[in-house]
């Protein structure tokens, strides 16, 4: 290994008063955010490639039902989940991308299947499920999606009354970032969009450089937050480019993206970014950000508020 090998994630980003999350909320949501960062962390300690970090990260985040991805997916105003994903590689800049998915257990690895076994970059809706059933992806029902909790932030949401207490119950979104033993980096982010969306809607997720970017020469970054906001900022590029062109740290571009761009614009959410040395920067402007980091300098740690 030539150098430092690091991983983060986040778990999405809201408003929610930190009276109202309890100690016991805290400790399931804190057990789903290490589990990923050790299978993630686990693939680069086994000279894996920081793609394939990510992927385990998000994989796990998306079978995890208290996070807005794959399993436990908000859901649409007809009471669908639809799923986007995207993953980059930051050694190539190559990206896959996928939306509007309703069968697909694992978003992010069918991102990567259009990545490297297909010569596009975004694929949505049917047309990116019969690509996966094309590479032996099976599809599953549309029930293993459901929870309770999220149909019940529907119904509330629908009904107008107020109740659907903070934008993490709107919005949410998981996400990776890796640096690998090689000095490569790589983004993934994967997302069930926001609550009583229209069907067909997508957010910045899965569009490069809006939810998803990374390039060796700069950083990898992954947004959470009010896609319709994150996408008209193209928030992920905009950091790597402050740092391509203004020679910014990733700390200071994430921030100034965040905490100008964005805040700027009226949106809501936060991101995490790597840069190419292993530097880590978190930055939001909404109340908390579920995230977490672990690297080869032996540092794990896990985070909501902002101490
Ligand atoms: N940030 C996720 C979405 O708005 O779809």
């Amino acid at each position: 290994m030539s150098q430092r090998r690091a991983l983060a994630i986040h778990g999405g980003a809201g408003s929610f008063a930190r009276e109202s999350f309890t100690a016991e909320r805290w400790a399931a949501y804190d057990a789903g955010l290490r589990a990923a960062l050790v299978a993630g962390f686990g693939r680069l300690d086994r000279g894996g490639s920081a793609l394939d970090a990510v992927e385990a990260a998000v994989r796990v985040l998306e079978d995890e039902p208290l996070f807005n991805a794959g399993r436990g997916a908000v859901f649409s105003h007809d009471g669908i989940n639809e799923l986007d994903a995207a993953i980059m590689d930051g050694a190539s800049r190559a990206a896959g991308a996928v939306a509007a998915l309703r069968h697909v257990r694992n978003p992010v690895s069918l991102a990567r299947l259009v990545m490297e076994r297909s010569p596009h970059v975004l694929l949505v809706g049917t047309g990116a499920e019969e690509f996966a059933l094309e590479h032996d992806v099976p599809l599953c029902p549309r029930a293993w999606f459901h929870t309770d909790a999220r149909y019940a932030q529907l119904l509330r949401a629908r009904a107008g009354d107020g109740s659907v207490a903070d934008q993490l119950d709107y919005f949410g979104t998981v996400g990776a970032v890796a640096l690998d033993g090689a000095g490569n980096l790589a983004a993934a982010t994967s997302t069930g969009g926001m609550t009583n969306k229209r069907w067909g809607r997508i957010g910045d997720s899965p569009i490069i450089g809006a939810g998803t970017y990374a390039a060796n020469d700069s950083c990898a970054v992954s947004a959470t937050g009010h896609g319709e906001y994150l996408l008209r900022a193209t928030v992920a590029r905009d950091v790597a480019a402050r740092m391509e062109y203004r020679g910014e740290s990733v700390t200071a571009a994430a921030r100034a993206v965040i905490g100008e761009r964005l805040t700027n614009l009226g949106g809501e959410g936060g991101l995490i970014a790597l840069s190419r040395d292993g530097e880590f920067a978190v930055a939001y402007n909404t109340r908390a950000m579920f995230r977490g980091v672990i690297d080869s300098d032996g540092r794990l740690e896990t985070g909501l508020f902002s101490d």
